[in-house]
């Protein structure tokens, strides 16, 4: 089967490994193009996989002949422009999360997407493609734990000690947390009720340390921990609750050491080391859906989702009290098989 001629938009730290994964462990793909403003990153990325075209324009990327999909990895404030661009191209796109930078804007997809009749857009909600999340979901969906009553997740960053607002901590870090508890629950969340530590009592506006309480349309009930100032490494994991048991991911999966009377493990720098297999699986089920012309994955649905109750945690986190989830109707082509 012909390979498909993927252009890249953005090639920093993701777009880099998106390129790399590309070109080396999905044999049905090619890079044929790559953009960024950085016109020394794309000299070094271009030579690396030996992508024909460079472009500092993305639009220009995406409206080439020779691209006949488009990854975006460039900063989070260009992919709803982006990405409309590729559904006014009619060209397959696969977006680095977030969709956009409010359910608002994600919704504007969402409608051009159904207007168009077809599913173009896939989100890097990659957790979906993680082995061990995988496994939690396979068991959950099993029913041998019984109905799922609650959802826990814990997502560590080591951190820069560089300030962030709540808003950017909820749409750029815990938004993934957030799909992962719509997608592993298999249900909608209705409720969030948020607080936070900031990073000091005189900056309100700035949050590392997120808890968000969740309510689950089936009545289930959630939890997710979103620390991006860890100080120490990168850790992301899950359990689930049903009736009849639990189950949970463990994200330490390196050797063991017992020395001097400790007994330790390594924990991994960051998201680059912790899903490197993820990320793998996603670009490959991505261009293999493109090739059989199924799209697959976390849709521009789930991207909305994920931002309308990232938004709702957002007010939250504001007012100090508890914020309802409107759920919107799904158009019935976002329904998993
Ligand atoms: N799925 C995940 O787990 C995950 C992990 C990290 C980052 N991300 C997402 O990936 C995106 C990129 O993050 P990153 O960590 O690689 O950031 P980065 O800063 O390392 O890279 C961004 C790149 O985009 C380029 N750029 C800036 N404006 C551009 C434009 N208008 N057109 C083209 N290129 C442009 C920059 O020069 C840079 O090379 C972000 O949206 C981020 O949220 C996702």
């Amino acid at each position: 089967m012909k390979q498909v001629q993927i252009g890249v938009i953005g090639v920093g730290g993701m777009g880099e490994r998106h390129v790399r994964n590309l070109t080396q462990e999905v044999g049905a793909a090619r890079v044929v193009a790559l953009s960024d403003v950085d016109g020394v990153r794309l000299a070094h990325t271009a030579a690396a996989c030996g992508a024909a075209h460079t472009f500092t324009d993305g639009v220009a990327l995406i409206h080439h002949p020779d691209v006949e999909a488009v990854l975006i990895a460039a900063p989070d404030r260009f992919h709803a422009s982006l990405t409309q661009a590729c559904l006014d191209a009619g060209k397959p796109v696969l977006c680095e999360k977030p969709l956009a930078q409010s359910a608002a804007e994600a919704k504007r997809l969402v409608d051009a997407e159904v207007a168009s009749g077809r599913r173009l857009i896939q989100v890097g909600l990659m957790r979906e493609y993680d082995p061990a999340h995988l496994k939690v979901k396979q068991m959950i969906d099993s029913g041998a734990l019984g109905r799922a009553l609650a959802f826990r997740g814990v997502h560590v960053n080591a951190g820069s000690l560089t300030p962030r607002t709540i808003e950017d901590v909820i749409v750029n870090s815990a938004v993934h947390d957030l799909h992962s508890a719509r997608w592993m629950m298999g249900d909608e969340v209705t409720r969030v009720h948020v607080s936070y530590v900031p990073y000091s009592a005189d900056r309100p506006e700035t949050a590392r340390l997120v808890l968000i309480q969740l309510h689950f349309r089936s009545g289930a009930v959630g939890c997710i921990e979103c620390n991006v100032e860890a100080g120490y490494g990168y850790e992301v994991d899950v359990k689930l609750t049903g009736e009849r048991g639990s189950v949970e991911t463990s994200s330490l999966q390196s050797a063991v050491v017992r020395a001097n009377n400790q007994r330790g493990q390594w924990v991994e720098e960051d998201w680059l080391q912790r899903f490197e297999i993820a990320y793998i699986h996603e670009v490959r089920a991505w261009v293999h859906s493109l090739q059989a012309g199924v799209a697959a994955g976390p849709s521009a649905w789930d991207g909305y989702m994920s931002l309308l109750v990232a938004d709702a945690c957002i007010a939250s986190a504001q007012s100090g009290q508890p914020v309802d989830v409107d759920i919107p109707t799904m158009a019935d082509m976002y329904r998993r098989k």
